[in-house]
């Protein structure tokens, strides 16, 4: 290579380098704005692996944090929520998307985020008035919470929560509650953790739907008793403990 050559060749290898998207971000390291068109599956693809795939897993399951591929759960969350929550981030955990320190998503994107996950793993048939609400209500009651618990979760979880050899963890562990939000609560009560299977439980955690041991097999809570059940649960969380954890 001529000496001559040398400048302009370089700038030619880091203008590639740019030019070829440095899509060599580690999943979940929030990036700043990818200038690019975001109409296609493959533009929405690009979006989750780079900023939630990390968590939310490949393909939107089977990662640490709770699976978004789940048209069940995309019908129930409102769009506006869903933006709000890749925006401003959720519970203790997840950070924001949109704003300062972690950033790195600008209005279109998050909207094309949310837009995607609707439109390429959720299931337009499903009609979200004929599902519980997303959010908990304000009025809830968690002694009959507990009744509802020692029901239809004491088969899996122990009748005080605490766990059952075996089967399922605790799920009233003051650690553990410090690192979930209320809805991240609520939303496992609603459509449970079907990732989070054991070789016993092949399902995992079943939804409001079940099924639940010794229940007919027809058993679906109902609001009120997904709402007290949730409230049962944030219950367990120590008051000290709460401030922090919202
Ligand atoms: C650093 C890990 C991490 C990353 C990266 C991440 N999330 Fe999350 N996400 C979580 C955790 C943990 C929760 C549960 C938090 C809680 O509510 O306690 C969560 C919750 C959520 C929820 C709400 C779930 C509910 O209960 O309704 C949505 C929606 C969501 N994430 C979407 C996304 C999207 C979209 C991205 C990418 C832009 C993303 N997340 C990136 C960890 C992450
Ligand atoms: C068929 C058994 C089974 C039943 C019934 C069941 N669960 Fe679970 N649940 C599991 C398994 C398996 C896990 C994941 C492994 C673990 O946590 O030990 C889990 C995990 C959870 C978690 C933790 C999710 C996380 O953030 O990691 C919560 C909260 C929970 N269950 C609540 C409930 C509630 C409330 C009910 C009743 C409405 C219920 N479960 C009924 C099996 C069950």
């Amino acid at each position: 290579m001529s000496r001559r050559c040398m400048p302009s060749c370089l700038v030619l290898a880091l203008f590639c380098l740019v030019a070829s998207g440095c899509d060599w971000h580690l999943p979940g390291k929030p990036v700043r704005p990818i200038a690019e068109k975001l109409d296609s599956r493959a533009d929405f693809e690009r979006l989750y692996f780079v900023n939630c795939l990390g968590c939310h897993g490949p393909d939107g399951r089977t990662g640490p944090a709770r699976p978004l591929n789940d048209p069940l759960y995309l019908a129930s969350i409102p769009t506006a929520t869903l933006e709000a929550v890749i925006h401003s981030g959720h519970g203790p955990l997840m950070p924001g998307f949109g704003e300062a320190p972690s950033g790195g998503l600008d209005e279109p994107q998050i909207a094309a985020l949310a837009a995607g996950m609707k439109h390429f793993w959720g299931d337009p048939s499903i009609d979200s008035g004929t599902l519980p609400p997303y959010a908990q209500p304000a009025e809830a009651d968690p002694v009959a919470g507990q009744a509802v618990f020692s029901t239809v979760c004491a088969s899996c979880h122990g009748a005080d929560g605490s766990g059952l050899e075996g089967m399922a963890g605790s799920v009233v562990d003051n650690d553990y509650l410090l690192l979930v939000s209320d809805q991240a609560l609520r939303s496992t009560v609603l459509f449970g953790r079907t990732d989070l299977m054991t070789p016993k439980m092949p399902g995992g955690c079943p939804g409001y739907r079940g099924p639940f041991e010794g229940q007919p097999s027809d058993r679906v809570l109902t609001d009120r008793e997904i709402a007290d059940v949730t409230a049962w649960l944030v219950s367990n969380r120590s008051s000290y403990a709460r401030e922090g954890a919202r």
